[in-house]
C-alpha cells in the first residue's frame, strides 16, 4: 500500500477542508460539521452549505443557542434532515459536557448524538492528527479489492477497522494522510461500478486485479429509488415549511396536488414523529 500516500499528494482533489488557510479557522468544529454533512451527501453539494453553516455558527456554542427551526431551515436541501437535529443536539452536548470544545478522544466523540465509528474517528484524525483507522464506504471498497480480492465489500464490521488499523503507518501524521488517501482512491479511482485500474497506484499490489477482477458478488443493500418514495414526499413537505417559515402553513394547503395523498399524510406524520415538523391545530410548521 506504500504508493498510496505518494499518489494522494499528487492527485487529491482540491477541497476546502484540505486547504491550509481554511483549515486554520476550520478547526475541530469545522471538521465535525463537514463530516456530518458528508455522511450521506456528495462533496460538491456539501461545500456551499458548509461555508454558510460555519459563517452562521462558527462554534458549537453558537449552534447550541440556535432553535431547531433555524437549524432545519439552514440544512436546506442537503437531504436526510434528521442529521441537522442530531448536529444541533451534538452542539448542545459539546457545550454542556465539554465546555464548548469538540472532544479529541474517540470514546467521548462516540457518545455525541449522530456520531458513529466513522465520524468519531474522522474528527480525531483529521482535526487532531491522532492515529486511528477511519473507514468509510470508499475505504471499505479499496480494502475489499486490494487486500481481500473481493469486488465489493461485505457489511460494515469491526473487522474493517482492524484491517485498516493493521495497514496504517506508525507515524501519526503519515497515518492521517493514509486514511485520507484510501478514501480518496475509493471516491475517484476505485469506484464501485467502473474502477479505473489502469491509473491506480495500487495496481501491482491489488489482490482483486491479480485474480483477474472476478465478480465475487455483491451483498450490499441498494439505496431505494428516490423518485416516488416517502423520502421524496418528506423533502417536498419540508420545502413548503421552509419557504413559509417562520410562519406556519395550513395543513390543508400542504402539497394539495401530491399524487398520493396517503403518502403525503404519512410524510407529515413521520416528520412530526422525527421532530422535524410541529402540528398545532390546523397548522404545520418547522419545529420551534
Ligand atoms: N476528507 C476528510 N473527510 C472527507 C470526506 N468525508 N470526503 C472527502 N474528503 C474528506
Amino acid at each position: 500500500m506504500a504508493p498510496l500516500t505518494a499518489w494522494y499528494r499528487e492527485a487529491a482533489r482540491d477541497l476546502p477542508w484540505r486547504r491550509g488557510e481554511f483549515q486554520d479557522e476550520f478547526g475541530a468544529w469545522g471538521t465535525l460539521v463537514s463530516e456530518f454533512m458528508l455522511q450521506q451527501t456528495p462533496v460538491a453539494r456539501v461545500i456551499p452549505h458548509l461555508e454558510a453553516w460555519l459563517s452562521r455558527w462558527p462554534t458549537p456554542r453558537a449552534l447550541a443557542e440556535a432553535t431547531p427551526a433555524e437549524v432545519v431551515q439552514q440544512w436546506a436541501n442537503l437531504g436526510y434532515p434528521r442529521r441537522a437535529l442530531w448536529l444541533h443536539r451534538a452542539a448542545i452536548e459539546i457545550t454542556d459536557r465539554h465546555g464548548g470544545v469538540v472532544p479529541r478522544d474517540v470514546e467521548p466523540l462516540l457518545l455525541l448524538s449522530g456520531i458513529g465509528d466513522y465520524t468519531a474517528r474522522a474528527v480525531a484524525v483529521f482535526a487532531y492528527g491522532d492515529r486511528h483507522p477511519v473507514v468509510d464506504t470508499n475505504t471499505r471498497r479499496v480494502l475489499a479489492r486490494a487486500v481481500l480480492g473481493q469486488a465489493q465489500p461485505g457489511s460494515p464490521s469491526r473487522r474493517d477497522l482492524d484491517l485498516m488499523d493493521s495497514l496504517l503507518p506508525t507515524d501519526d501524521a503519515e497515518s492521517a494522510v493514509f486514511n485520507a488517501a484510501a478514501m480518496e482512491l475509493g471516491a475517484t479511482v476505485c469506484t464501485s461500478r467502473s474502477p479505473r485500474c489502469e491509473i491506480c497506484p495500487l495496481i501491482d499490489d491489488c489482490a482483486w486485479v491479480a485474480a483477474g477482477r472476478p465478480d465475487t458478488g455483491d451483498t450490499r443493500r441498494r439505496q431505494a429509488a428516490f423518485e416516488g418514495s416517502d423520502r421524496q414526499a418528506r423533502g417536498a413537505v419540508l420545502r413548503v415549511l421552509r419557504a413559509a417559515a417562520p410562519d406556519p402553513v395550513l395543513l390543508q394547503g400542504v402539497l394539495p396536488d401530491w399524487p398520493d395523498p396517503l403518502q403525503r399524510d404519512r410524510a407529515i406524520d413521520s416528520l412530526i414523529a422525527d421532530g422535524l415538523a410541529e402540528a398545532d391545530g390546523e397548522t404545520l410548521s418547522l419545529p420551534r
